[in-house]
């Protein structure tokens, strides 16, 4: 069973604090100490990243982990000093003050902030005397202990459900496959991320505890003067990131964990998945059905039953006879094809992924050598010993069988990893990874958060070595630290219950907060039964999840956006509409993200950490900086609540305007969800599309409320797919809109990069103009413009040019 039940950390018994330490040596950027027989590392990785390391018992300083993409870090100038019983290590950033008898460390920045301080238990191990390989095969247990800060609150934790703030809650870190109908109780599910998002009063900073086993944090519990880090088994490793802004923490963590990577474009698209459409006819049916209706669509996908009993990297002859006929046909009407992957490999010698397993000797194994089993679909399977970079590769290479039929990306499932004896249950802690890093064989108790990371990876090199020109498209259920490197994180199974629809706003945005930014949950829910007029909310809330796509269970009722008629299949497409025509922002939002690790889906904190408001305002989110959504969550309800932050926003469909920080009642009938457009702010969006690729982005508009004040946004893009724009073949062009009461200024920035958008039209669809402005000119001449009286709606019209555009509207 999965275990959800809350604990209490492990304060006392045998717990040994370190005691008094001494230098050993250091060089440009760290430290090395001994307390006792415990030898503790400190460095700086960069001006606001440090690393804390203690490894006891005279084990080697290492910090091989699946979570951390950059060992090589540039030079940092630090200077070190050594004040009455401390050593500092100063970057520009940030000071880690490391006190020597006992051991204790803090950090301070410049503006005397102190943070991540050891509280009086520091840091230390539990020590199990007589580990033994059966019963405690981990050895000691490494626990952190670090002062909570006055008013410092807690956040991030990866795919909690249960809200944004953790302050006082017991996180356990864990993947698991949880029964059916979780419920934010359950604290552990598919992935986990023992990552902190701190803030007190408004500066920020971030705490990774780097442990792939299993993992408790108490934030604030226990004790609320205090947060505890512990884990089972393993060296204590940790990385602080100094902030101060949200922004900057998690730069800072996917400077170390990794970035998300440029996703194709059409992965943008709107997606629709079922468990399963078990045929080709059916297939075709769904994708007749989008067109017809002119609901857009760009990916359908293939649940196991497109395996050959459910065999991995097989099909059926009989459900599909013809896959590179069905993908091709798809592929004509605008549709990619992805498909699902589980690590089970089915137990028959008669099946050449198994044999080549087998012989290559890449499968898990139980203490006495033998291969280890367990049931998953396809009945006994053997499991892929992910931590082996030859299995990766095997792993990788077989998904040939796959894309030479043309699939366009793989979705990798149950890689918690899930089992079914029992029924939701995992890997045993004691089966062993015969190659682990370095070919040292470890147990699955020391890896087990890592396996659906691994598997993730596995398929992306996979398909970067397959496909080398093209972005490779992966979804993952299970993953650790910095799995948004190797693929989307989609959150499992859910339920068609309002109360999940509810959580996937807290879920997505606890994710983005622990960097894992390209997210989403089932549309419509997974089990049960949907129904109309929840499909039609969950879509509105669902068009503006980074990863948006429909998917249900077998035996439920059919789940499309026209499955339940009217008034809820044209809710379903116009909300699918606007998503289609706001690809353009969210492409940029991604760039963004790219570049910097920011959220897609954010938290409002995120950009307003000083208003402490918004550290609890859960139910609502931005998309990038522009959109504030606020979700109806509830049957039989047109109003609710919504908080908006500091600054000017306007009502998407009425056109109000607001001045925050202003809580407002919001009038919401099905079909307009709560939307808010921030002033000045652009919002690139292209025309009606069936498919991401039906046509050029022509015209682009971009979208503006101006009025007083100034603001600057992007609009980003480049060929969609590939890897040219690291060569320079993107255009990023600023836009900056100024307003006043006598005009409106839009300048566009002269555009960057090499690439050229293929079209004419770049369109200024400037709105909240109260009567017919009295000019219009660009780049000094008069310019031609239409304005429609009702909405209080001016166009202007663009030619595409790789020049700066000034547009000036005297009102
Ligand atoms: C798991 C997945 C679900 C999928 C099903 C069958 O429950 O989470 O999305 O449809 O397996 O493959």
């Amino acid at each position: 069973m999965a275990e959800t039940f809350e604990q209490q950390p492990e304060t006392g018994g045998n717990y040994e604090p370190l005691g008094a330490a001494e230098l050993l040596d250091h060089d440009a950027r760290s430290l090395r100490l001994r307390a006792g027989s415990t030898i503790v590392e400190v460095a700086a990785l960069s001006e606001d990243i440090f690393r804390v390391g203690a490894f006891p018992d005279g084990d080697t300083p290492g910090y091989d982990s699946e979570a951390i993409a950059r060992e090589d870090w540039g030079s940092v100038e630090t200077s070190m000093e050594r004040p009455d019983g401390e050593i500092t290590l100063s970057t520009s950033g940030a000071t880690v003050h490391v006190a020597l008898d006992p051991l204790r460390i803090s950090f301070t920045d410049a503006s005397s902030r102190t943070f991540a301080a050891d509280d009086e238990l520091g840091m230390g191990f539990v020590r199990r005397p007589g580990a033994d390989v059966f019963t405690q095969p981990l050895g000691s247990a490494p626990r952190l202990y670090k002062r909570r800060e006055e008013g410092e609150r807690y956040f991030g934790c990866g795919e909690r459900t249960s809200g944004l703030e953790k302050t006082g809650s017991y996180q356990i870190f864990w993947n698991v496959d949880p029964p059916l109908g979780h419920t934010a109780s359950f604290n552990n599910l598919y992935a986990s991320i023992p990552f902190t998002l701190s803030l007190a009063n408004g500066r920020s900073y971030g705490l990774l505890f780097d442990n792939p086993g299993r993992v408790e944090f108490d934030l604030a519990l226990e004790d609320e003067g205090r947060a505890y880090y512990g884990a089972e088994g393993g060296n204590l490793v940790y990385y602080v990131f100094c902030g101060p802004t949200p922004a900057e923490v998690l730069s800072g963590y996917t400077e170390l964990t990794g970035r998300t990577p440029m996703p194709p474009l059409w992965s943008l698209g709107n997606q629709q998945c079922r468990y399963s459409y078990m045929d080709e006819a059916e297939v075709r049916e769904v994708a007749r059905n989008f067109r017809e209706r002119e609901i857009p669509c760009d990916v359908i996908y293939l649940d196991i039953h497109y395996m050959d009993g459910y065999r991995v990297f097989t099909w059926n002859d009989e459900r599909f006879p013809d896959p590179e006929g069905l993908i091709s046909d798809l592929g004509e009407q605008g549709f990619r094809v992805v498909t699902i992957v589980d690590p089970g490999v089915k137990v028959d010698e008669n099946y050449d992924v198994y044999a080549e397993g087998r012989e290559r000797d890449l499968f898990c194994k139980k203490r006495d050598g033998e291969e280890y089993h367990n049931a998953v679909w396809p009945g006994v399977c053997a499991f892929p010993d992910f931590t082996n970079p030859e299995t990766r590769e095997w792993w990788g290479d077989n998904h040939r069988a796959l894309l030479d039929r043309g699939v366009a990306g793989i979705w990798c499932d149950m890689n918690e990893p899930s089992h079914f004896i029992p029924r939701n249950s995992t890997m045993p802690g004691h089966v062993v990874h015969p190659g682990g890093p370095g070919g040292e064989p470890r147990l699955h108790a020391q890896v087990h958060n890592a396996y659906g990371s691994l598997m993730a990876r596995a398929a992306r090199e996979g398909l970067l070595k397959l496909r080398p020109g093209e972005r490779p498209f992966v979804i993952t259920r299970a993953g650790y630290a910095g799995l948004q490197r190797h693929a989307l994180q989609w959150t499992g199974d859910n339920s068609s219950w309002w109360e999940h629809l509810w959580m996937s706003m807290p879920q997505l945005q606890n994710l983005g907060l622990s960097g894992v930014a390209w997210t989403g949950v089932d549309v419509g829910g997974f089990w049960g039964d949907s129904n109309g007029e929840l499909l039609a909310r969950w879509t509105e809330f669902g068009a503006f999840q980074p990863f948006c796509r429909n998917h249900t269970a077998i035996g439920t009722r059919r789940q499309e956006p026209w499955a339940f008629g009217e008034p809820y299949e044209s809710v379903c497409r116009e909300m699918l509409k606007l998503r289609q025509r706001l690809v353009p922002y969210l492409y940029t939002v991604f760039e963004e993200c790219h570049r910097r690790g920011s959220p897609i889906l954010r938290p409002l904190l995120f950009e307003y950490p000083e208003d402490e408001t918004t550290y609890t305002t859960d139910d609502e989110f931005l998309v990038g900086e522009a959109l504030l959504v606020a979700p109806i969550t509830r049957p039989g309800t047109e109003h609710r609540h919504v908080y908006l932050p500091r600054g000017c926003w306007f009502h998407y469909w009425t056109g109000e305007r607001f001045d925050g920080p202003a809580h407002v009642l919001v009038h919401a009938p099905l079909g307009e969800p709560p939307l808010y457009v921030r002033a000045n702010t652009a919002v690139p969006m292209g025309p009606e599309m069936a498919h991401t690729g039906e046509k050029a982005t022509n015209p682009l508009t971009l979208l503006l409320y101006p009025t007083e004040g100034a603001d600057e946004s992007t609009l980003y893009e480049d060929a969609g797919d590939g890897f040219g724009y690291e060569e320079g073949e993107y255009a990023r062009r600023a836009v900056f809109c100024e307003g006043s009461a006598e005009s409106v200024t839009v300048r566009l920035g002269e555009r960057e990069g090499t690439f050229v958008p293929g079209r004419e039209e770049l369109r200024l669809e400037l709105r909240g103009f109260g009567s017919a402005p009295e000019s219009v000119v660009v780049n000094g001449e008069s310019a031609r413009s239409r304005y429609d009286e009702e909405s209080g709606t001016m166009v202007v019209s663009l030619r595409e040019t790789e020049g700066a555009l000034t547009v000036e509207v005297a009102r």
